[in-house]
């Protein structure tokens, strides 16, 4: 069989195969809309991309289904190569179809068009947090450990040194000293590689994000997401117009060897510590996706959101020191010191940084000065340092005390993640007479714990499991132990409810 003829009945084959799986409406037959389109004569090429991102979303077309040669189609549909070709240009472009040299193209990964997490609204999660005596809720630091003598104290030194100037428009990277003292400090702590005028200080991460997935959009990128992840990241990226695409996960962290084959130009990792499996990324993966981007130009966005709380057993430094040209490297004071202050950096790649800026710039001019400069005096009068060794020592001894209350009140779990990090898994087995996640949740809202997020509202879960994720660092030290006997209660109720025969 020649290879168009071997394309052709590909196409063939894609259409009763969608068939059979679905014989509803929808999914009827893909390429009967392409024949519609070019019966009607107007737009061809323009009405062939569409009916193909049409068949995408419905489903109809799936995830690396390999799609028929250029000239197979036009041949199929009676209409000429070049109108195929720039269907399919289009839709590599705005990463529906990927292609490769050789191997010809197919449907992208799971090229989706919006979140495949539901967003939630973080209003009334604060307020159903706050109605409960104890929370484990992710993603935050012990807030009452808050340095508040040595920041007190920074902030007035700063104040009183900073000239007049510094108050006023500044470079929209951020302050100067700070930029510097971050470029040291991150070299030292994280093994990160840059001039402090590749520093761009940002209100969190969440602002870098929101940065750099509009410099990725105005290039008509095509961002890769970790299969999980934070929930908000999704709604940031996609509301800054860019297209993207998931990658799974396992135990060693994200299958970046994927890249190759996909469409994407950059892509957003957790390395050191995935948010929120605690996969720490492999060194063969690490490898990979710095291969990738050198190959194609892509970015890696590491998002270095725990990386002063290390896994003990031996820790990775930031991916950045190790590719600076293709690494846009993102950190925060959100788990060192607090949510609240509202800080964060990217490390950009040289060729990136004019733009980074530009974008920063239309979006809020510049970070706040005073919290700048605080943070820059915290850094190199070594409080910053202390601070975080305190920390460090604490979550460790609760990440401790966590596993080992969880080892006795619910030996049918699992514990995830890691030990460095300030957040954990829970799994467990998902079969009939174990504990639903909701009876877990129920049972925590009734022992005082708010109900700690199910691992479904981070991305999907591995078939016969169910988890939620535990932020050991949330409660305040000396209401730790009783956040922990609550929780222990909590596990235990739930595992009695759900048949004590089976647990
Ligand atoms: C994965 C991840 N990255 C980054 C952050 C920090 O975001 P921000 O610096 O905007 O507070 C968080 C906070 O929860 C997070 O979970």
């Amino acid at each position: 069989m020649t290879s168009d003829a071997r394309h052709r009945r590909e196409l063939d084959l894609l259409t009763i195969g969608t068939e059979r799986d679905d014989p509803d409406d929808r999914a009827r037959s893909w390429s009967e809309d392409l024949r519609t389109v070019v019966r009607r004569g107007e737009g061809v090429s323009a009405g062939l991309a569409e009916a193909i991102r049409s068949a995408a979303r419905s489903g109809a077309l799936r995830a690396g289904v390999r799609m028929p040669s250029s000239r197979a189609l036009a041949e199929d549909l009676g209409v000429s190569r070049n109108t195929v070709t720039e269907a399919y240009t289009q839709l590599v472009a705005e990463g529906w179809l990927a292609t490769r040299q050789g191997s010809g193209t197919w449907l992208a990964d799971r090229a989706g068009d919006g979140p495949d997490v539901a967003p939630i609204d973080i209003g009334s999660r604060l307020e159903e947090i706050a109605s409960f005596r104890y929370s484990f809720e992710p993603g935050s630091p012990d807030v009452s450990a808050f340095p508040r003598e040595a920041w007190a104290a920074a902030a007035r030194r700063a104040l009183l040194a900073a000239p007049s100037r510094s108050l006023g428009y500044i470079d929209s990277r951020g302050d100067p000293g700070l930029r510097h003292t971050l470029a040291e400090y991150l070299g030292r702590v994280r093994g990160v590689v840059c001039h402090p005028e590749q520093v761009v200080v940002c209100s969190g991460f969440t602002q870098a994000l929101a940065v750099l997935s509009r410099v990725i959009a105005s290039r008509r990128g095509v961002l890769a997401l970790e299969e999980q992840r934070h929930w908000h990241h999704t709604v940031v990226v996609h509301t800054a117009g860019v297209r993207t695409l998931t990658l799974p996960l396992d135990e060693d962290g994200a299958d970046v060897a994927r890249l190759p084959s996909t469409s994407a130009t950059a892509v957003l990792l957790t390395p050191a510590h995935q948010y929120p499996s605690g996969a720490r990324l492999s060194t063969a993966r690490r490898r990979a996706v710095i291969e990738w981007a050198r190959t194609s130009g892509g970015l890696i966005v590491e998002d270095d959101y725990d990386g002063e709380f290390p896994d003990p057993r031996g820790r990775h430094r930031a991916l950045q020191g190790l590719e600076p040209g293709h690494v846009a490297y993102c950190g925060t004071v959100s788990k060192t010191l607090a949510p609240g202050i509202r800080l964060g950096w990217v490390v950009a790649p040289p060729v990136w940084v004019g733009e980074i800026v530009r974008t920063k710039r239309n979006l809020d001019q510049q970070a706040g000065v005073l919290t700048q400069l605080t943070l820059d005096d915290l850094i190199t009068s070594g409080e910053y340092d202390r601070h975080v060794r305190r920390s460090r020592l604490a979550y460790r001894r609760r990440r401790e005390a966590l596993a080992s209350t969880v080892r006795m009140a619910a030996p049918w779990a699992d514990i995830q993640g890691g030990i460095g990090g300030l957040h954990v898994v829970l799994t467990w087995s998902d079969r009939p007479g174990m504990p639903t996640v909701e009876a877990v949740q129920d049972s925590c809202a009734r022992l005082g714990v708010s109900p700690p997020p199910a691992l479904t509202r981070f991305g999907p879960v591995p078939a016969g499991r169910a988890g939620v994720v535990i932020g050991f660092a949330t409660p305040a030290e000396h209401e730790f132990r009783g956040a922990l006997a609550a929780l222990a209660s909590a596990l235990r109720a739930a595992a009695a409810e759900a048949g004590p025969a089976e647990v």
